[in-house]
């Protein structure tokens, strides 16, 4: 089945967002403001225990807000630190086809497989065992799963902390192929506390004390 949002651009708003686990922080989340209208390569750096994974659960609804709104208008598709508690299957193919979930043909099934492995960068791996891959592989798989279920909006949470500096490069390359592609272009949210990765990024806020800054040009990003 097509997914109806494959087309639409994503839209992601946030209200006067507030939120505290029970027992924890108050307002880890305090009165947050921001939206996301465009494609795009977009990223959020905070310091650890700034509530920044806490923040990516309220856009795709995992958690709700205690108060304000959350408006997530996009088919979003999730990225975690560690690639090893997201895979389930032995193989790139058949940890791609789990994700598939479209009733197509065996053609259009082989098609899809080789399209979003070269769109990855991992053209030639659909029989690999997912034991002999990098890590920095194993993440760009967890990519090219959310490409083939059609996935319009990338959450990314610190996707690089355990990779080595060759794979954490690739791996940002690969969002930023993606994220520029005019004729598909995707939106990724990327979530890191690296400085160092923020030159990728079309725009950079920093969320601190609950709130995230307005949008700024990597090159003019300050840290509050
Ligand atoms: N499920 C939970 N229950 C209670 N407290 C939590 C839970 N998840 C995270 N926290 C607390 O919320 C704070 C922010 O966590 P988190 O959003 O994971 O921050 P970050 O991703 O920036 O490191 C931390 O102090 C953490 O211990
Ligand atoms: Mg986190």
């Amino acid at each position: 089945m097509q997914n109806i949002l494959e087309n639409e651009i994503p839209h992601i708003k946030f209200k006067d967002v507030s939120f505290s686990y029970p027992g924890g922080k108050e307002d880890l989340i305090f009165k947050c403001n921001f939206s996301i209208k465009k494609p795009g390569f977009w990223m959020v750096i905070g310091k650890n225990g700034s509530g920044k994974s806490t923040f990516l659960k309220l856009i795709n609804g995992i958690i709700k807000p205690k108060n304000g709104f959350v408006n997530s208008k996009a088919n979003i598709g999730m990225v975690f630190q560690n690639p090893d508690h997201q895979i389930l299957m032995p193989n790139c193919r058949t940890e791609l086809l789990i994700n598939l979930n479209q009733n197509i043909s065996q053609n259009e099934i082989n098609k899809k497989i080789e399209y979003v492995l070269d769109q990855v960068g991992m053209t030639g791996f659909e029989k690999r065992p997912v034991h002999t891959l990098s890590g920095g592989q194993k993440q760009r798989l967890t990519i090219a799963c959310a490409l083939i279920s059609n996935r319009n909006f990338i959450l990314l949470d610190e996707p690089t902390a355990l990779l080595d500096q060759t794979s954490q490069l690739k791996v940002l390359q690969t969002i930023k192929n993606l994220t520029s592609d005019k004729s598909k272009p995707l939106s990724a949210l990327w979530i890191t506390h690296r400085y160092e990765e923020l030159t990728y990024a079309d725009a950079v806020a920093e969320l601190k004390n609950g709130s995230l800054s307005i949008w700024q040009k990597p090159s003019e990003f300050k840290y509050n």
